[in-house]
């Protein structure tokens, strides 16, 4: 019974959990996940057993650690005031801080300006806010100090409403701190983190994450959910669009840049943010590609693969981390001391706070390893998870465990202190409102910053010779008639793609809108057909399309999927064009008519048939507020595409997790046509019988309207002993260089790229890895020497102590233009063994 009265009190707390501001676009799914959860609680799941018995705290790592990850939350100074605070703390204050929920919902500021409404009173946001569905009054909360912080709570009123409550009214006037999925721009959008991550320019997601950060403040949002980091091999999990894609060490360069965006060198300057690094650990490694669902691996493939973009990001200082959902070799993250305490704060040192996934607290009793929220929040709480979001357990279950000892009050003190660190640290008590001009309409002086990031977003696929001997792309201006065909080329909300701030479709240039001033420049004519929706079985715009498209000189497709369809809870199990899209695409073509496709979608697609029929194809993923223009600038040969694919692209959805870094086989299918059924012995390699194993577009690949070569790969020495390599962590062992030639007829820029291989060591590594790039401009004829260090961090794995290091062996290198990087150097790293063998 009890179960069913808490969860129904949850249900009814999802659904009606409509956030504020249009921000988030959760509310649907959230609807499902509380229906989900009704039926459990009617057909009564079993009741929540008596408490468990009571169990010593478990270990808990203190905030002094030895090498802090973050010298500013380190500050003495900050400690003092810490604990001067923290001794005048109820235990009531205490838990408060470790609180987390939205706001009302729909209270006016009106509403909200005065007092704050009494205790349980029902009234009218009672039916309306979550928040006092769950008996929880979130401003009630504030002005009396038991809430710490607020997620999704956006809009300089907004916040500063909340703000006077906790500040003016609670007892120790201790701030909020306002948290918000801020993942690729606030008001103006940038593409997607896939698409930025395509871009392979770090220094580009700095300059985006710090103008989010910039806009996103001046409402009052101090704290952003990001960035994501989690590696994804599986592009059925719709959260790819979140994050960097499969790769660790490109994952790792990110998670660096968009620290140093958001906070800069110091969080209390104005315009700086805290992050929150999410979802820690391995979510992106979801079963099956299904949302939420478990995760299960080698500790190796844990700490080689999937943990390097958090270390990264907790390196450069992250002031907070983000607990995931998912469980991991069957503990959930968010009761996970192997993952907070040990490595996190142990052997990284991290000394910002650990705020729990939405619900994921509660959600501790789903997994089953708690049967009643008294051992979830104990479980929790012991394990590292510092803030509460919105599960009602912190403050629910705290008081009674506090008092009977199940755990003790230092447990609470510590996590109180991290989070007070991060308030102090982000200059809240000085600053506690949104101050200066809000940014509440479309900033123009920062979209040519976002047209930038999309013009370099974008990855040309394919641009074959026409029977004219040239490509399609760029654009001729002597293709007058321009056919725009398809359920992209005009929508605007699309182009913002998931998590779009407070992004306004008014402010996005669409595809439509940049041709028709393009084609008013040039002298030509747009001609526009719709032609089907995303995810419309009729074909009633199908004669319209072929009519328009019969009428051009050359079509442009814009086709992929709704935003809706990645992002959390949009897994899904194919890969293919949705609706009747492809159906749209193959009629297009039998008119005969060049076509253009471009793809908007959250993860790589299945393009077989496009590959084979359509000569020029382009990756746009969700472009944001400039998309129309920056296609525009790149269709039109104004800059040249310089994108790489984030994530390879498979020719069925069966290949999945399909990534280029895999572990070798003890039967490659070297030397064997794999586009052929096998015969003979070639049956007992490592293959599919019906396709080939490779990536039809793989990782690190895009075309740009030059080409480039490639020559002299090297490596500055064939030889270390293995005592330098191991002794020398902090610099370089050697270098790899390679020259690279622009051979073509435009100025463009090339991703350079180094990959290694290490074979000999005794574990097994990868057929190869990315441990280096560049990006670099050259103009026609020009060539340019590049050269990529390579240290202890690129040539070390962990071995079967989970330790990093280099043993004697074998190390090739690429140089190139993606992971197919043909042109090759070597080196060993020598040590003589016992038996006198010098590797
Ligand atoms: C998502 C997080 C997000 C949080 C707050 C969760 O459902 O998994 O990525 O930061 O909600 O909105």
């Amino acid at each position: 019974m009890l179960l069913r009265l808490h969860l129904i009190r949850y249900i009814a707390a999802n659904i009606v959990r409509i956030p504020a501001a249009g921000l988030w676009m959760n509310s649907r799914r959230r609807y499902i996940l509380a229906c989900v959860t009704l039926c459990l609680a009617l057909v009564g799941v079993e009741p929540y057993a008596a408490a468990q018995a009571a169990t010593a705290d478990s270990p808990h790592q203190s905030n002094q650690v030895a090498h802090p990850s973050n010298a500013q939350l380190a500050d003495p100074k900050i400690e003092a005031r810490v604990e001067h605070l923290l001794r005048q703390m109820t235990l009531e204050e205490k838990i408060g801080q470790l609180v987390q929920y939205n706001d009302t919902g729909n209270a006016s500021a009106a509403q909200t300006s005065g007092t704050p409404p009494a205790e349980d009173k029902p009234g009218a946001m009672d039916t309306l806010n979550p928040v006092s569905a769950n008996h929880v009054n979130a401003m009630q909360l504030a002005a009396t100090g038991r809430l710490g912080s607020m997620l999704n709570t956006v809009g300089a009123e907004r916040t500063n409403t909340y703000q006077h409550l906790a500040v003016d009214q609670s007892r120790l006037h201790i701030p909020l701190l306002f948290g918000a999925d801020v993942i690729h721009g606030y008001r103006t959008i940038y593409p997607v983190p896939l698409g930025l991550a395509a871009s392979f320019d770090p220094e580009l997601v700095v300059a985006v994450s710090r103008m989010a950060a910039e806009e996103a403040s001046s409402a009052g949002v101090r704290w952003f959910y990001s960035p994501m980091v989690d590696i994804s091999r599986d592009p059925r999990w719709g959260r790819s669009v979140e994050g960097a894609g499969e790769d660790p060490y490109l994952g790792a360069a990110m998670a660096r840049a968009y620290i140093r965006g958001y906070q800069g060198d110091d969080l209390s300057k104005p315009g700086h943010v805290a992050a929150s690094v999410k979802h820690f650990a391995a979510y992106g490694a979801a079963e099956a590609g299904r949302e939420y669902n478990t995760t299960d691996m080698s500790e190796i493939t844990l700490r080689q693969v999937y943990l390097p973009p958090y270390h990264a990001a907790v390196e450069a200082g992250a002031a907070t981390i983000m607990s995931a959902f998912n469980s991991i070799n069957g503990v959930p993250s968010s009761a996970n001391p192997f993952l907070l305490s040990k490595i996190l704060r142990g052997e990284w040192g991290f000394n910002g706070f650990v705020v729990s996934d939405y619900t994921a607290v509660m959600e501790l009793t789903h997994h089953g390893i708690a049967l009643d929220p008294a051992t979830a929040t104990r479980k929790a709480i012991t394990s590292g998870v510092d803030v509460d979001m919105m599960s009602h357990y912190y403050d629910t279950q705290l008081p009674e465990l506090i008092r009977t000892g199940r755990i003790s009050m230092n447990v609470v003190d510590e996590a109180v202190r991290r989070v007070l660190r991060v308030k102090f640290a982000t200059g809240l008590f000085e600053h506690p409102y949104a101050e200066g001009v809000e940014v509440t309409a479309a900033v123009a002086g920062h979209r040519p910053l976002a047209r930038k990031a999309a013009e370099e977003s974008f990855v040309l696929l394919q641009n074959d010779k026409l029977t004219d001997g040239a490509p399609l792309l760029p654009l001729s201006p002597l293709r007058k008639r321009v056919a725009l065909i398809g359920p992209l080329a005009d929508n605007a909300e699309v182009m913002t793609g998931v998590w779009s701030g407070v992004g306004q479709d008014r402010d996005i240039i669409t595809l439509r809108q940049a041709l028709a001033e393009r084609a008013q420049q040039l002298g030509g004519t747009l001609l526009y057909a719709k032609g089907t929706e995303i995810n419309d079985p009729s074909q009633a715009g199908f004669p319209e399309a072929i009519q328009v498209a019969q009428a051009s000189d050359v079509v442009i497709l814009a086709l992929g999927e709704l935003s809706s369809m990645s992002g959390e809870g949009g897994s899904r199990a194919s890969l293919d064009l949705p609706g009747n899209q492809q159906q749209l695409l193959e009629a297009v073509v039998a008119t005969g008519k060049p076509v253009v496709l471009l793809i908007f979608s959250g993860r790589p697609l299945v393009l077989n048939w496009a590959a084979k029929h359509i000569p020029s194809i382009m990756e746009a993923w969700f472009p944001g507020t400039e998309a129309g223009h920056a296609l525009a600038n790149i269709l039109y040969g104004d800059v040249s595409p310089s994108g790489k694919l984030p994530m390879s692209f498979p020719r069925a959805v069966g290949q999945e997790p399909l990534y280029y870094n895999q572990l070798p086989t003890g039967r490659p299918p070297t030397g064997i046509d794999l586009s052929k059924p096998p015969v003979g012995d070639s049956r007992f390699v490592s293959r599919y019988i019906d396709l080939p194993n490779s990536a039809l577009f793989p990782f690190g690949y895009g075309l740009s309207y030059s080409s480039f070569s490639y020559r002299d790969v090297k490596a500055s020495k064939t030889s270390i002993p293995l005592s330098q390599a191991l002794a020398n962590r902090s610099t370089p062992l050697l270098e790899a260089t390679a020259t690279v030639t622009n051979t073509g007829e435009h100025t463009a820029t090339e991703v350079v790229q180094c990959y290694v291989r290490n074979l000999g060591a005794s574990i097994e590594q990868p057929v190869r890895s990315l441990k280096g790039f560049e990006r670099v401009t050259l103009l026609p004829g020009e060539s340019k020497q590049i050269s990529f260090p390579l240290g202890f961090n690129e040539l070390s794995f962990f071995n079967l102590e989970s330790s990093p290091t280099i043993e004697a062996s074998h190390y090739t290198v690429w140089i190139g233009s993606s992971s197919l990087a043909s042109q090759e150097a070597s080196f060993v790293v020598v040590s003589p063994t016992p038996d006198g063998d010098s590797r």
